[in-house]
């Protein structure tokens, strides 16, 4: 690595060769107890998913100019073409555009470091641009949950003094489950099953287009819309797992009251408490009551620890709280966003700021 320059380098979309090598290689990190062979046969059922589909999903990788198909590169990520939205006090209607998840950013250890150091003083340094490649670009904002603190993706601007992805509110609320179960009235409330979900998220994201509104004291607000398979990717991945870990089929992934009344869930079994993790929560104070108590008895039923949501809106905080919530900031999983447009990141809102 003695000679390389940022300038011979570039990114490329991967061959199926380099996919497959960049899987093999976060295999390591984030097997989960997987086989390779289950979690490349994972992997192969996202590719299928609409998350992935039409070309959303695509694997980069930095390789050198001279030999873009190596499948020595230094590194890989990937990237879900999704639909978001942006708004603000002048222009107050959302407004539909391209924006992006990143995900399974990853460099072998032998090319550790050497990446990182590469100077990038001016966009000089970083040579021609990349090759303009189907189904990318135009994209507003990208985002992703970094597992390697703040620091890392907020120095990784195109020049050494642009930002580059921006932590914001990485808050959690988390009430552990309680054993006893209370008796409630559910009546009017519904529990979805997997297609009550899939309906439930794109008529969602259809509410979401119409009402979402700017945050105050920004000059613009972004937000991702739930349909096209964003939410319904945590939902697979943990039906996958919880399948091979030999749990019980469960029935339920979502409730609802109206469409102003719900919550739809995942299940993490990986993290040091098992957790039911809310995907999306809509909810007035008054009715936190009853959703919370039919979230404790589907968490109990599943053998979940504790039940987490993050960055509960500000309405809900008090409810939470009187509910046993305790809200925290967490040390991973930290929601970071790249903002392409012309304003600074401080002057940005991320709404619905989920999981
Ligand atoms: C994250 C990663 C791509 C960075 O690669 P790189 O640019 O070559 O840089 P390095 O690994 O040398 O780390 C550079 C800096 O990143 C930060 N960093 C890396 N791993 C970190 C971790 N687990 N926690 C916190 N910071 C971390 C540190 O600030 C480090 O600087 P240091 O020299 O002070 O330790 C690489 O470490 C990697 O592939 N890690 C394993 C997979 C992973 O965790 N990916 C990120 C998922 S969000």
């Amino acid at each position: 690595m003695d000679s390389i320059t940022l300038s011979s380098l570039s990114l490329f979309a991967a061959t199926p060769e380099q996919i497959f090598e960049s899987r093999r290689r976060t295999y390591a990190e984030w097997s989960g107890g997987l086989s390779l062979e289950e979690y490349l046969a994972r992997d192969e059922f996202t590719d299928k998913q609409e998350v992935a589909c039409e070309g959303r999903l695509i694997t980069w990788v930095l390789a050198p100019r001279s030999n873009p198909t190596s499948l020595d590169f230094l590194c890989s990520c990937e990237t879900f073409r999704r639909d978001g939205l942006v708004c603000s006090k002048a222009n107050a209607k959302p407004k539909r555009v391209i924006c992006y998840a990143i995900a399974s950013v990853f460099t072998p250890l032998r090319f550790r470091a050497d990446v990182s150091l590469l100077p990038a003083i001016s966009p000089r340094e970083w040579g021609a641009p990349p090759h303009r490649v189907a189904h990318a670009g135009d994209g507003l904002f990208s985002a992703l949950w970094s597992d390697v603190g703040a620091e890392f993706y907020r120095r990784c601007g195109p020049t050494k003094d642009s930002d580059g992805w921006i932590t914001r509110a990485p808050f959690s609320t988390i009430w552990d489950v309680k054993q006893e179960s209370s008796s409630i009235d559910t009546s009017g409330w519904t529990l979805l099953d997997e297609t009550g979900v899939m309906k439930l998220w794109e008529d969602d994201a259809e509410n979401i287009s119409r009402t979402l509104s700017p945050a105050d004291n920004f000059q613009v607000s972004f937000s991702y819309l739930p349909h096209k398979g964003v939410a319904a990717f945590q939902h697979w991945r943990t039906t996958d797992i919880l399948n091979k870990r030999g749990y019980a089929p469960i029935h339920h992934w979502g409730i609802i009251r109206d469409s102003n009344t719900f919550a739809t869930w995942t299940f993490d079994i990986q993290s040091s408490a098992k957790t039911l993790l809310i995907t999306r929560l809509k909810s007035s104070p008054e009715n936190m009551k009853t959703l919370l108590a039919i979230l404790m008895s589907v968490a109990r039923k599943h053998g979940m620890e504790r039940i987490e949501v993050y960055n509960l809106p500000d309405h809900l905080q008090s409810s939470a709280a009187h509910l046993g919530g305790l809200t925290v900031e967490r040390d991973d999983h930290l929601p970071s966003f790249k903002w392409y447009g012309e304003e600074h990141s401080s002057e940005i809102a991320w709404l619905m700021n989920e999981r």
